[in-house]
């Protein structure tokens, strides 16, 4: 008997690599993802159907069963909510019920990355912006009669920024002068005399990460920017990939130079696609001009950089899960030990930064540390991109001061509150940072002021609520966000998430009472000590900030029954 044709075995860890390109290949196909087509791909990748299965069921953007016709997604997260997104959503659904659920859908998706331009929706993978419901339900109507009108442009209000080293106009100075000198010592120092901290929400040192990484040993090393951007009311990375996408990838290359990486991954959000064109275009010139690639400026030094669009979902930008997207997995955050620095992506030694962390570490890289400190203001030194959305007059990203006053901001370059009103509250960072009173808005944006103030600097994803609002109905939004993008790896976070949001819906339609509250900072405290990831440890913010601040509300919905600003007891979602 002659021997069994040798089977083709790849390594375990490479069996999923490039699988959602695949899976997006069929979905474009069939509009979904067949039984069969899933047997198919497990077979030719030597996997098990319940693997191949267990991924494309993790991300809301593969539909595994043929999704209507058309399928409008609102988006109903905090700035969204404060926009219309409710009103937008009542219209649309009075509108078409009694439609087939074959002909029409019509549910939530959480943030766009539209907060800016908010109330977003999205209707069959297009995304429109700033429509009255009257308009979306025009757009609904178009594209069920097969014409569906064009999806809105990202815009953005260009402006002339001082992170630019250059205008533009001579890119990567700063790598042609470091691949000439080799100063990899002299980069170091002037991004640790700089103070550079990371802008993907945490604040952790740059040059420690980065020090980390170049002192290992292993011949193989990646650096990854996190361009996931997925945070209600976090916009800045899209401005900065808009204005400056050569900053950022110029900041890579000196990331992997500077740590013997060889290969880096650029992890861009599936809703980018505008971003994610101007990047393909900047790799493809960067390379062209020698910036990239084998052999560097001619010299013996080579970095290459992999465009990787997410296969979706907010947690894929924590760090750990987001390594398990480009291995081709479900992302699910990894337990910590083994650190980035020591066991990230393929277990190698990792780097990921942020899209700002880069941009800023290749403009103090060409300018200084000296003159990233010269900017500032209150005393403190340093610049920030930031975001304003939710009841602003000028919704947007500004390129500020570090140390910017949060009511400057809001007044300065935000335009005020919308209509002339009063600020009530403002979230400095998203749900992540919770809510805190308009008396809080004179402290300036900076790391160790906003963590005394039980808050964050964070992703500076500033959303404002002006006087009117319901913050207890604030807190649930923020909430629920947490919840619907909850991966489910961890009980705390999976049953927790879900608890918290049934207590404060119970809280705004009068179903329970005061007793509740103890329950709350209990639920609060299992999430912030037994949550894996930074998802479930944050989600407690919004609702404990609120009873810290608007703690008279809260009580007013619990023990009488009245919601002070007529939000919620309405009978449907507040
Ligand atoms: C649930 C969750 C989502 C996150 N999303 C992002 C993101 O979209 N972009 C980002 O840069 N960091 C995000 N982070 C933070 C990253 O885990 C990581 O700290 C960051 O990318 C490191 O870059 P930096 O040091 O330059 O800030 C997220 C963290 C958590 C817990
Ligand atoms: S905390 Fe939540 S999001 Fe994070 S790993 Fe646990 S279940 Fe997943
Ligand atoms: S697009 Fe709706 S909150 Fe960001």
């Amino acid at each position: 008997m002659s021997a069994p044709a040798p089977f083709k075995v790849l390594p375990v860890e490479h069996k999923t690599d490039g699988i959602f390109e695949e899976l997006k290949e069929v979905q474009r196909k069939f509009e979904y993802l067949p039984a069969e087509e899933l047997k198919r791909i497990a077979v030719s990748r030597g996997l098990a159907l319940r693997d191949v299965h267990a991924i494309a069921s993790y991300y809301p953007h593969f539909y595994l069963q043929r999704p209507a016709r058309v399928t409008v997604k609102i988006c109903d997260d905090m700035s969204c909510h404060l926009r219309g997104a409710p009103a937008l959503q009542r219209k649309l659904e009075q509108r078409f019920q009694g439609m087939s659920e074959d002909d029409l859908t019509i549910r939530n998706v959480s943030c766009v990355g539209r907060c800016d331009h908010a109330p977003s929706f999205v209707i069959n993978d297009r995304y429109y912006d700033g429509f009255s419901p009257d308009e979306a339900v025009s757009a609904v109507v178009q594209t069920i009669g097969g014409v569906p009108p064009r999806g809105s442009i990202y815009r953005l209000h260009e402006m002339p920024l001082a992170t630019d080293p250059c205008g533009g106009e001579k890119p990567y100075s700063a790598l042609k002068e470091f691949v000439r000198s080799r100063d990899w010592p002299g980069l170091l120092a002037k991004i640790k005399t700089a103070g550079l901290r990371g802008m993907g929400g945490a604040g952790y040192p740059t040059n420690q990460k980065w020090e980390s990484v170049r002192n290992s040993t292993s011949p193989e090393k990646y650096i990854i920017c996190n361009a996931d951007e997925s945070e209600p009311g976090t916009i800045k990375d899209r401005f900065i990939l808009t204005q400056l996408p050569h900053l950022v990838i110029e900041g890579m290359a000196l990331a992997g130079l500077y740590t013997g990486a060889k290969r880096g991954y650029f992890y861009i959000r599936h809703e980018y696609q505008e971003q994610e064109d101007i990047i393909r275009g900047e790799l493809s010139r960067a390379c062209q001009n020698g910036f990239l690639g084998k052999n560097i400026l001619g010299t013996d030094l080579s970095f290459e950089i992999t465009l990787f669009v997410s296969p979706g979902g907010y947690i894929c930008g924590e760090e750990t899960a987001l390594l398990e997207a480009i291995e081709g997995k479900r992302a699910e955050p990894r337990n910590k030990p083994p650190f980035m620095a020591a066991a990230g992506l393929w277990g190698k030694p990792t780097v990921i930064n942020n899209v700002e962390t880069l941009a800023f570490a290749a403009a103090i890289a060409a300018k200084g540390a000296d003159w990233f400190n010269s900017h500032g203001a209150n005393g403190f030194t340093g610049l920030k991109f930031a975001g304003v959305s939710g009841d602003v007059e000028k919704p947007g990203i500004y390129e500020v001061p570090m140390g910017t006053k949060y009511s400057d901001f809001i007044d300065q370059y935000g335009g005020g509150v919308s209509s002339g009103r009063k600020l009530l509250a403002f979230a400095p960072s998203g749900p992540s940072s919770g809510y805190l009173p308009a008396s809080m808005a004179d402290l300036p944006m900076d790391w160790q002021t906003m963590n005394k103030a039980g808050s964050m600097v964070g992703s500076s994803a500033i959303v404002v609520c002006a006087e009117g609002r319901c913050m207890l109905d604030m807190a649930l939004n923020a909430v629920r966000f947490y919840r619907n993008e909850s991966c489910g790896k961890c009980v705390p976070c999976r049953l927790g998430s879900q608890k918290m949001v049934e207590i404060l819906e119970g809280w705004t339609r009068g179903n329970s009472g005061p007793s509740d509250i103890p329950l709350v900072e209990e639920l609060s405290h299992a999430l912030r000590q037994g949550s894996i990831c930074g998802l479930g440890q944050f989600l407690p913010a919004p609702i404990q900030s609120v009873l810290k601040h608007f703690r008279a509300e809260v009580e007013e919905h619990l023990t009488n029954r009245r919601c002070p600003a007529g939000v919620c007891f309405k009978g449907g979602r507040a």
